[in-house]
């Protein structure tokens, strides 16, 4: 959908922002460059709008070089998100996303209801449309600011560091909500950011940037983090990669181990190890300590509360923070109806890990 072919950016002073780089975007998926701050990306995004020429190479949008484009029109077919959401500060949230389909011919009123349902698209609430954007929270804003960008339902989004000026908190559920949208929309995504667990959460590929414009890796996620092209990539994705990686690691491998456990509302003997105490459908409530004297059928004000449990299935993250989180280092896997499986340690984690990470045959 989006093609760089050897594009190079000099600007007029002789800084070079963009050395030569080439990058296919793949169609309704999300791509995301990173690197940290100068090293080219919003000048290599905005050439794919024409807001920025290349000195020499190419831009292809569509199979066609944007040079043979006229500008108006493939910014139609291009949405635009920024940081601070660039929105018009005298006009009304519904005004501001209505901008876009009565520049594109709507009539008032259509350019009126389109912009409703965008605004319920991107999560907000009916009653925010009146507002001006000054009134609305920075997580807000950058709602108001992708529905806009979503307006004209245009096949390309460009979004160059759109969260990186709201509080962590509000960025994760705004990049929930991205990847939930895209789930929905199938749009193809240029997304910038100079944080890589951004780029790692929401990237399908990320390529990864260096000063001057140079092209780090280009790579899925997982292999950026397994296998960084070089010492730059390696620095720039954190000494924790092997941590981060457990979101990627299928959980087939992982084989829970059964431990004693205990029926809730029955009378227990007097044991020397932990057991698990379940409900009578099967789900764990906690862990029974060792040389507990129970007299009377079990209550759970005799158990330790347990940790997370693990859903058989999920992200291998849950599987070591239930591990971790457990008063007997224990973690609880569950089925998804949240029964009781088995249990993992910490170190069976890591170990499904580090089998991953190690191609068979190979130290
Ligand atoms: N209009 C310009 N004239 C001269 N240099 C520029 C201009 N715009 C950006 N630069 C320089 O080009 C480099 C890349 O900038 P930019 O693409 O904005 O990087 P990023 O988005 O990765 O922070 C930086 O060194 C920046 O100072
Ligand atoms: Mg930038």
């Amino acid at each position: 959908m989006i093609e760089f072919q050897a594009v190079r950016k000099e600007y007029q002073n002789g800084t070079v922002a963009v050395h030569e780089l080439s990058l296919s975007v793949r169609t309704g998926t999300i791509t995301v460059l990173v690197g940290p701050s100068g090293c080219g990306k919003t000048t290599l995004m905005r050439m794919v709008n024409r807001m920025i020429e290349p000195s020499s190479g190419k831009v292809l949008v569509g199979g066609t070089d944007v040079r043979e484009r006229d500008p108006a029109e493939l910014r139609r077919g291009i949405g635009y998100v920024i940081q601070q959401a660039g929105l018009f500060p005298h006009r009304t949230v519904l005004d501001n996303i209505a901008t876009v389909p009565l520049l594109h011919g709507r009539s008032k009123q259509e350019a009126r209801k389109r912009a409703g349902d965008l605004l319920e698209l991107v999560g907000l609430q009916p009653e925010l449309a009146k507002r001006y954007p000054a009134q609305l929270s920075g997580g807000q804003q950058q709602r108001v600011g992708v529905a806009r960008a979503l307006a004209a339902d245009p096949p390309v989004l460009l979004m160059d560091e759109p969260f990186s000026a709201v509080d962590p908190v509000v960025r994760e559920g705004l990049q929930d909500e991205l990847l939930r949208l895209q789930d929905e929309l199938d749009k193809t995504v240029l997304f910038v950011t100079h944080d890589i667990d951004e780029a790692i959460k929401l990237g399908e590929k990320v390529a990864v940037l260096r000063q001057g414009g140079h092209l780090a890796q280009y790579a899925e996620p997982d292999d950026l983090l397994a296998e960084p092209a070089d010492d730059f990539v390696t620095a720039f994705v954190g000494r924790d990669r092997g941590y981060r990686r457990l979101s990627f690691v299928d959980s087939d491998s992982l084989r829970p181990q059964p431990v004693d456990t205990v029926q809730l509302g029955t009378r227990v003997d007097r044991q020397q190890q932990w057991r698990l105490a379940l409900d009578d459908t099967g789900k764990p409530r906690g862990w029974l300590p060792p040389e507990t004297e129970v007299d009377g059928p079990l209550t759970e004000d005799r158990l330790v509360a347990g940790g997370s449990l693990y859903s058989r299935g999920a992200p291998l993250r849950g599987a070591l923070d239930a591990a971790l989180s457990a008063p007997t280092g224990l973690g609880v896997v569950v089925d998804p109806d949240g029964g009781y499986v088995g249990v993992v340690t910490a170190e069976h984690v890591l170990g499904v890990i580090e089998q991953h990470r190690r191609p068979e045959g190979l130290p």
